[in-house]
């Protein structure tokens, strides 16, 4: 087992501001041309499964270490969250499909990072199923993304950019992670997968299911199954996520500059900080509908932080620029300003 470390280092690549504004305007012309003239909707992850509300609870027990931020202190926030589908098209939940689960918690306090939103009251946190990607940074994702536009070249385009060892590695690993089932979000476990500050250390949260598959599980009918499995257990039931933290031990072990590196629970143990719950709600019903709808238009961002959780590391980096860009083509609502879950 590791120590936590404060030693924790970000390298920035010299032209990199230049090449994340390049892959901003790479993803936005991927949005225009999904939206086909019409609307827009997100660049990536288009298909929300469920919009709805939740309450994040800071436990009163959290281990010194972790203690910073926004988990510094015990407390209940408020929050929305939003279950999606990674693909920029809205397609069937049984195809393989990156799938996320973004948290916005509302009313809190403290000087945010994105330049004129220093006042904001929100604290992101987007996760997806897979504690790492295949990928290794942006320059590699870019590439991919660019290789499945024509799928029928998608091998030799990435070897082309990529060069065959790192395209083969790529695509063995998202082979092996899109062929795991999902049966349902609220036996899913979620990961940030890139690291953000944890007040002076840096770490990664995840958000642990609470609720297994049963053995004899199936997924549902329907093109949503996604949608309608959830549904009825939030009608049902409150569904919970224990949320956890990773502290940064060191480069070798817990990189920051590389996504593809599971830190492994045996070198940084998962630190218990809170508990999401998404109360019981009806998400189908008329006040429902109205809830997701408005969480549609929000923008889920990770850079929407405190300080303490500045996001970190390459992938981190180019998201301050992608999603910005994204959100403000698709007309996103600005941040909500209330700690409740009020629509306006
Ligand atoms: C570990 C890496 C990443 C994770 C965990 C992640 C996760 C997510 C999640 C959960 C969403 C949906 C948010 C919502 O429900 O509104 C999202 C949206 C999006 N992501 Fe990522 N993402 C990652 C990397 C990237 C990268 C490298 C880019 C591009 C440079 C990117 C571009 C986008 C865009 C454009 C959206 C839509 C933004 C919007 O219009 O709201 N993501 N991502």
């Amino acid at each position: 087992m590791g120590t936590p470390s404060k030693d924790w280092k970000e390298v920035v690549a010299p032209d990199e501001a230049q090449r994340f504004a390049g892959y901003a305007q790479y993803m936005l012309g991927l949005q225009r041309k999904a939206g086909q003239g019409g609307e827009l909707s997100r660049g990536l992850h288009a298909k929300a499964n469920v919009g709805a509300k939740a309450e994040l609870t800071v436990l009163p027990d959290v281990p010194e270490v972790a203690r910073a931020g926004l988990f510094a202190s015990p407390g209940t926030y408020r929050c929305f969250v939003r279950y999606s589908n990674g693909n920029g098209a809205r397609q069937h939940d049984a195809k393989g499909d990156v799938r996320g689960l973004a948290v916005k918690v509302l009313g809190v306090p403290g000087k945010k990072v994105i330049p004129g939103l220093e006042g904001a009251t929100t604290q992101d946190f987007l996760c997806i199923r897979g504690a790492a990607t295949s990928v290794k940074n942006t320059h590699e994702f870019i590439a991919l993304v660019k290789a499945l536009q024509t799928p029928t070249l998608l091998v030799p385009k990435l070897m082309l950019s990529l060069g065959p060892a790192r395209a083969f590695g790529i695509l063995k690993s998202a082979a092996k992670a899109l062929s795991v089932p999902m049966l349902s979000c609220a036996t899913t476990s979620y990961h940030s997968v890139a690291p953000l500050r944890w007040g002076d250390y840096a770490g990664k949260l995840s958000l642990h299911a609470t609720v297994q598959n049963a053995p004899d599980a199936k997924r549902g009918p329907g093109p949503t199954f996604l949608h309608d499995e959830l549904a009825a257990r939030l009608k049902a039931g409150p569904v919970t996520y224990d949320v956890k933290v990773q502290l940064f031990v060191d480069e070798a072990r817990t990189p920051i500059e590389d996504t593809t590196v599971e830190w492994s629970p045996d070198v940084a143990p998962f630190h218990a900080v809170g508990r999401l719950v998404l109360p019981s709600q009806d998400v189908e019903g008329a006040d429902g509908v109205k809830l997701a709808a408005y969480v549609e238009k929000l923008s889920f961002d990770p850079w929407h932080a405190l300080e303490a959780h500045r996001p970190l590391g390459d992938v981190m980096r180019a998201r301050n620029e992608a999603y910005r860009v994204s959100t403000q083509a698709r007309g996103a609502l600005p941040e909500p300003e209330g700690a409740d879950w009020a629509v306006p």
